[in-house]
């Protein structure tokens, strides 16, 4: 039997690349699930690709920075399915790159609020109902530019070593109350906005494959392997946990 069966779980950023993936796996495990992104035709066409596939799926547009729209979020699922026991927070934005000298303020507190202030809301309110209602698994998206910093890079990786340690100091919090809490953090994976990157930039598309012991970039739906597995009962005794998936990049 599918380990998700009569699960209700959520994904943020669930439009496109990655969160899809996390969402058409979690369905296929046997979960129920909504659908997150602030773009509705993207959310719209994951939800779809869901039912297609013989799963439960309602699309639910929001913007997870947004406080009042997070708890909306939560309350939306719960209407939905009766509850909620597994929620991935994978919603991200980077608004810029550069050296720091050359940051904005305003652009870097974009990019906190966009990649880590929106992992703390969710978490907030997914919580919130978990404690009340019997506890769950919570999953973050993390990324491996958390891991030693990554140059031109530095809000963005500064915000997501900020979601390794939400995710950890929270672990400790609720362990005893039933929410398991565990991030992944992806290498370099194969979404469309990574592929239209890759176009205009062959030579670092090169570069970063052989940056993976594996020579090769990751798929979006390995990365939801590891979600899967770490919202199921398979990881019960898994909690605070950052797990690489990487094809080997962090030990390279
Ligand atoms: N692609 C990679 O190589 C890679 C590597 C490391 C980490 N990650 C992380 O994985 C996650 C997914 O990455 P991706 O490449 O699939 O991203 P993406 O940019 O392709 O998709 C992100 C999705 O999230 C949605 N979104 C962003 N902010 C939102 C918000 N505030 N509210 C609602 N929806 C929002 C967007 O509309 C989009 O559909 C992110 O957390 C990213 O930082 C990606």
């Amino acid at each position: 039997m599918a380990e998700l069966t009569g699960k209700s779980a959520l994904v943020t950023g669930a439009g496109v690349g990655i969160g899809r993936a996390i969402a058409c796996a979690l369905a296929r495990e046997g979960a129920s699930v909504l659908v997150v992104d602030f773009n509705g035709d993207t959310a719209q066409e994951t939800a779809e690709l869901i039912r297609a596939a013989g799963g439960n799926a309602l699309a639910h547009v929001a913007d997870v920075s947004d406080e009042p729209l997070v708890a909306n979020m939560v309350e939306a699922a719960v209407d939905a399915f009766g509850s909620l026991q597994v929620a991935c927070n994978s919603a991200a934005v980077s608004r810029g790159s550069g050296p720091i000298h050359n940051f904005t303020r305003e652009v870097f507190d974009q990019t906190l609020e966009l990649c880590l202030t929106n992992t703390f809301l969710c978490m907030k309110h997914e919580i919130d109902h978990m404690l009340a209602h019997g506890g769950g698994s919570i999953v973050n998206i993390s990324s491996n530019a958390s891991l030693r910093g990554q140059p031109y890079n530095t809000a963005y990786a500064a915000a997501k070593s900020g979601v390794n340690l939400l995710t950890k100091s929270s672990a400790s919090e609720y362990g005893h109350k039933g929410i398991r809490i565990n991030a992944v953090s992806p290498g370099v994976i194969r979404t469309p906005g990574v592929e239209r990157y890759f176009e205009e930039q062959p030579k670092i598309a090169e570069g970063l494959k052989q940056a993976a012991a594996m020579r090769r970039l990751g798929e979006p739906e390995e990365i939801a392997e590891a979600v899967c597995f770490l919202a199921s009962d398979r990881a019960s005794f898994i909690t605070g946990q950052l797990l690489s998936v990487d094809g080997g990049a962090a030990v390279k």
